[in-house]
Order: C-alpha cells, then sequence, then structure tokens
C-alpha cells in the first residue's frame, strides 16, 4: 500500500518533488497529473483534504464523496509516492494567515461562489508551506482557480514552480469531474454542448451553440486574454472561452484556449 502521511512531522522526513494538490474523489483527470508529475521528479506526494474554508455551502461541504481507500489506490497506482491526508487542525492551527484572492476572486465562478477562492488560495499556500515542493500541478480544467495560484505565487514569491495539465475529457468530450457522476447518460450527452460551444473558437458562435440547447442553463460565457483574465480584446494574443452552466442541477465549467485543441 502507498505511504500515508498525516502530519508536518511525516512530510518532514522526506523532500518532496512535487505536490498535487486535491479533495479527494480521484478520477483519471488526477491521475493524468501524477503520471506528468513524473517528469519533474520521483517523490510525489498527492494531499487530499475537503477543505471547508472554500464551500460557501455547508450541505455541499458534507456531501463531498469521501472516498479514501479508493483514493490510495488510484494514487498508487499512478505512480504516487505517498498520500498526504491532514486533520482539519493540522492545516488550520487556531492562528493561520488568510489569503485574499482580490477582485478576480470575486468574478466568474467566484461571484457564484462567495470566499470560494480565498479559501482555495489561503489552503493551497499552507500546503506549500508544509510540503515544500519544488513543483506543484493543477489541472486547467479550472482555469481561474490555476491563474489565481500562479497570481499568489508570483506576488507572494513562493519558491515553487507552478505546472498547469491538460484537461482530459469523457468519450462525449465532458471535462473530467467528480461532479460528473451526478448526470445521467443522457445528461452526458446534453453537456456535449459545453464543447461544441468551446470548439467554435468564436464567442459569437459558441453562444449560439448554447442557445440551441435548452436544457443547458448558462451561467457566463465570455472571452478572455490568458494573461489578464479580463475580456480579450484586439491587442489579446491569447485568447480562451470560458464557461459554466447547469445540466438539471449539476453545475459544469469548462474553457478551451481559441485555435487550442
Ligand atoms: O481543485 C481542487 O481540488 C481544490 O480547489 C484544491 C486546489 C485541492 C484546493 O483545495
Amino acid at each position: 500500500m502507498i505511504e500515508v502521511l498525516k502530519s508536518a512531522d511525516d512530510l518532514a522526513r522526506q523532500k518532496w518533488d512535487v505536490l498535487i494538490p486535491t479533495m479527494g474523489a480521484l478520477h483519471p483527470g488526477h491521475q493524468s497529473l501524477i503520471k506528468l508529475a513524473k517528469n519533474y521528479g520521483e517523490k510525489i506526494v498527492v494531499s487530499i483534504f475537503v477543505n471547508p474554508l472554500q464551500f460557501e455551502n455547508k450541505i455541499d461541504l458534507e456531501n463531498y464523496p469521501k472516498t479514501i481507500e479508493t483514493d490510495m489506490q488510484m494514487a498508487m497506482d499512478a505512480g504516487a509516492t505517498a498520500v498526504f491526508a491532514p486533520s482539519e487542525e493540522e492545516i488550520y492551527p487556531s492562528k493561520i494567515e488568510q489569503v485574499n484572492a482580490g477582485e478576480l476572486g470575486d468574478l466568474f465562478e467566484g461571484a457564484a461562489r462567495v470566499g470560494h477562492f480565498s479559501g482555495v488560495l489561503t489552503v493551497v499556500k499552507r500546503l506549500f508551506d508544509l510540503v515544500k515542493p519544488k513543483h506543484a500541478i493543477f489541472g486547467e480544467k479550472d482555469f481561474q482557480q490555476l491563474f489565481l495560484i500562479k497570481e499568489m505565487v508570483e506576488k507572494l514569491q513562493l519558491p515553487v514552480n507552478i505546472v498547469s495539465a491538460p484537461t482530459i475529457r469523457d468519450a462525449n468530450n465532458l471535462a473530467l469531474s467528480s461532479r460528473n457522476l451526478r448526470l445521467s447518460e443522457s445528461e452526458k450527452k446534453t453537456a456535449n454542448v459545453i464543447f461544441q460551444a468551446l470548439s467554435t473558437n468564436s464567442l459569437e458562435k459558441a453562444k449560439e451553440v448554447i442557445n440551441g440547447q435548452p436544457l443547458f442553463q448558462l451561467d457566463y460565457l465570455n472571452l478572455i486574454d490568458e494573461e489578464t483574465f479580463k475580456d480579450a480584446g484586439p491587442a489579446t494574443k491569447s485568447k480562451r472561452l470560458i464557461i459554466a452552466g447547469w445540466v438539471n442541477q449539476v453545475r459544469l465549467i469548462d474553457n478551451k484556449a481559441v485555435g487550442g485543441k
């Protein structure tokens, strides 16, 4: 079985090349991050911590899937060295420095989830402080999260290299997420509209595609500048379509570089 670490002391016995922060409920998308980690070093630790600070809704937090045994097996199969599964007291002792996600923290995903990104940044910073990895890997699926983490690392000059990993998709081109488990087969087919819209490489055409699928309830669809996360303009070099919405009661998010695969 894979080594399971619980405390800062456990972590301190080894030097970690790569950290992959997760909240558990691992799926092949997470495994792809672990496989990518092998390009960056041998000692790979996957953290599993369901972070209460990033849940604005208590019921969501209580219902968050906890599958630690399967997670350990999946982490091991993908090639991780260890799993770091700390208690809440270990991550949040009485005094802990909070990180504020700033203005962008209140837009797009942040508009729907008040305080979410400050909670994410606070736990990620804490994990970096505890694990001290040379590299940390995050999926591009959560593109706003990835952007804010890179921004935090730069601003606070944290000694860690942030690696972004491409989104893994299922047979319907739906970005892998633990939430997909709550979709029926026909709902997954409905959700394919997201990838169809992103594949148009155009905001106008993407809107038309979305409008043609009444079972998808759009939250936002924007064309952003990847370097600033502001609306793309004529001078923008790298553009990305970002989208969020609901199929039935399940909130889905995705994004794709314009012209990208
Ligand atoms: O993307 C996630 O699973 C979480 O937001 C993260 C980065 C593990 C922080 O809790």
